[in-house]
């Protein structure tokens, strides 16, 4: 059974949920699952924009399908050709022998890549600034390379002003029958899942999402479908003004994450006693993390919402205990800028951490090391709380 929602009287929605996956990418926790949405523009033409991952095949082809109820379907568009979206490209180009797939050069060749499909005089090759009429629909396509695969092509739909934006926009979690962000309350619900897709899937990219945001500050854009997670048609600002913050490295709010490995729970009372001196100094978003205990994708979303970060790690075979080293190289990996950081080490016979954290944070953009670091032999020592003290005064002090 076909399950379906008009976005407009003209556009339907036809992609699907998955709430079984555990990993997308066998990487990211989803355990709100996550949507792959798929759209049908209904007009003297048809086109299908994007397809969807192979767990949700069969609704899909149910829900186009019914939608084309009967109809041909004329055009297959490809924005982007990672296999989320383009699993069911060679079963859609069987089932509709009429269709023309649309894409750019650099997807096709990727097609050839991912499939053996003879599409031989069944493409369409477009670039940016090309149209693609179906009647009063017309598609412009804009490019947007590593937003997030260098093939990307968003396509801006001029009559309705809608920008067909592929993963930007997008969100983990499945959608629960709501299917705009008017009918949710994102910023409880979806803000989080939000911000950890962005940041672990396009965050390397905030100069390429920066170039995109502004050739989208060109178009009257009333709408934004896109490829998973809520279409916004309303407070579109909210979302921009995100978009913005994290593209740009900027700190969505003044707050502390304090993110610490800790093999026997030592490193964790520093953690913990420096939090409090947090709050005495007057500091009301506080949040401590146990790095081997919470994804690292969450830590990297805490690190791109938060000001300021402390980390801190003791010392494991003579170097960084391996969480806080594969913490910090996400951090470089994907780009973290212009946050302030303070460092603890703990060690019983080489406590050397702060050298190895602060070698790595050196090599990212704008990062600002408190000179005051915490140095922790296997426990914290009374007369070491006015040491945190005066830290946790200079974390305040760096907030305001
Ligand atoms: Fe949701 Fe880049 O694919």
């Amino acid at each position: 059974m076909y399950c379906t929602r008009k976005v407009t009287d003209t556009i339907w929605w036809v992609g699907g949920n998955d709430r079984r996956l555990a990993l997308f990418e066998n990487l990211f926790p989803i355990p709100r699952g996550v949507s792959y949405n798929s759209y049908v523009i209904m007009d003297e033409k048809t086109a299908l924009m994007d397809t969807v991952d192979p767990s949700i095949t069969a609704l899909f082809l149910e829900n186009v399908a019914h939608t084309l109820n009967g109809r041909n379907l004329d055009y297959l568009v490809i924005n982007h050709m990672e296999p989320d979206h383009c699993s069911n490209i060679e079963e859609i180009m069987h089932r509709y022998p009429e269709t023309t797939l649309v894409c750019n050069a650099k997807t096709l060749q990727m097609i050839g890549q991912f499939f053996e499909l003879d599409l031989t005089g069944r493409t369409q090759i477009i670039k940016e600034g090309d149209t693609l009429c179906l009647g009063s629909h017309t598609l412009h396509f804009v490019a947007a390379p590593m937003v997030h695969w260098p093939e990307v092509m968003m396509a801006y739909e001029d009559s309705e002003k809608i920008l067909f934006s592929v993963d930007g926009f997008g969100s983990f979690g499945a959608l629960n029958g709501n299917l705009f962000n008017d009918e949710v309350n994102f910023d409880r619900d979806w803000l989080d899942d939000a911000r950890r897709y962005y940041t672990n899937i396009v965050g390397k990219y905030g100069v390429q999402v920066q170039s995109v945001l502004k050739k989208a500050s060109g178009l009257d854009i009333q709408m934004i479908c896109p490829l998973h997670g809520p279409i916004w048609r309303s407070n579109l600002g909210y979302i921009l003004d995100k978009y913005t913050k994290w593209s740009t490295y900027t700190p969505e709010d003044k707050a502390v994450a304090i993110m610490y490995g800790s093999m026997y729970g030592n490193t964790e009372r520093a953690a913990d006693i420096l939090a409090s001196s947090l709050s005495v100094a007057g500091v009301k978003d506080v949040r401590v993390y146990d790095i081997s205990n919470t994804d690292v994708s969450e830590l990297i979303a805490e690190a791109f919402r938060c000001s300021h970060i402390v980390i801190a790690a003791p010392t494991y075979n003579g170097g960084l205990y391996p969480v806080v080293d594969t913490l910090l190289h996400d951090m470089k990996a994907l780009n973290l800028q212009n946050r302030t950081i303070a460092l603890i080490e703990n060690g019983t016979w080489a406590a050397t951490t702060n050298k190895q954290m602060r070698a790595i944070i050196e090599t990212m953009k704008n990062m600002t090391i408190l000179d005051t670091t915490l140095t922790v032999k296997s426990s914290v020592k009374e007369a070491q709380l006015e040491a945190i003290q005066k830290l946790a005064d200079e974390i305040a002090a760096a907030l305001v």
